[in-house]
């Protein structure tokens, strides 16, 4: 795989410092007051998948990485089920810092995070982008002209949805939030069948 070009190195780098100023990011004040770290993505710079979550939690603001907790070691089990490995991916959130009390993003921390989400996606150019629950399917699936196909994440999980983005060629595919097994493991029989999806892809 060719090396990341300097220009997008340099975008990418400027993301990180930006959010770690806290420019734009209306949940800065709660992450200095708390000791946390933004957590900003994690993966290969080139990678053909993109998985989005929603926010950190409290394991993540403790140590600036995507799904490092439960919810990740829930993620890195179907991964590992589907013969996918984190370094082949990038994995990042909707919004960058972690809402207080795990509580759900708001309309405008989603609006103020989302151009960062945005900007990585424009350097990344995934082929897949992979959402993880509610929140990132809708957001994702309006921004790429879905809107009319956006449902409860429990009706349109594990579908692809091509996007009318043909130049980069972007395929939508949702999946249930992993942190739901957390919650109910019987979940996760129906998480890896989902999951399956994800083998049969092709590039072009
Ligand atoms: N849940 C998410 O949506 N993202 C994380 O990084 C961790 C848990």
């Amino acid at each position: 795989m060719a090396e990341i070009n300097k220009k997008n190195l340099e975008e990418l780098k400027k993301i990180k410092q930006e959010i770690l100023e806290g420019k734009n990011c209306p949940l800065y004040e709660y992450r200095i007051e708390n000791g946390f770290y933004p957590v900003i993505g994690q993966g290969n710079h080139q990678a053909k998948i993109m998985f989005i979550g929603e926010a950190p939690g409290l394991n993540e603001a403790k140590t600036g990485y995507p799904f490092c907790g439960r919810a990740g070691k829930i993620l890195d089990e179907l991964l590992d089920f589907v013969d996918i490995k984190r370094k082949e991916i990038y994995i990042t959130n909707i919004l960058k810092d972690r809402p207080p009390g795990n509580r759900n993003p708001s309309r405008e921390e989603i609006e103020d995070y989302t151009p960062y989400l945005e900007r990585q996606i424009k350097v990344i150019k995934p082929k897949v982008i992979c959402t993880l629950g509610n929140y990132s399917t809708a957001y994702i699936m309006e921004k790429y002209g879905l809107k009319d196909e956006i449902q409860g994440i429990s009706k349109i999980r594990g579908k692809i949805f091509e996007t009318g983005d043909t130049f980069q060629n972007i395929r939508i595919i949702p999946l249930y939030h992993p942190a739901v097994v957390a919650y109910n493991p019987n979940m996760m029989g129906a998480l890896k069948k989902d999951f399956e999806i994800l083998t049969g892809l092709k590039f072009s």
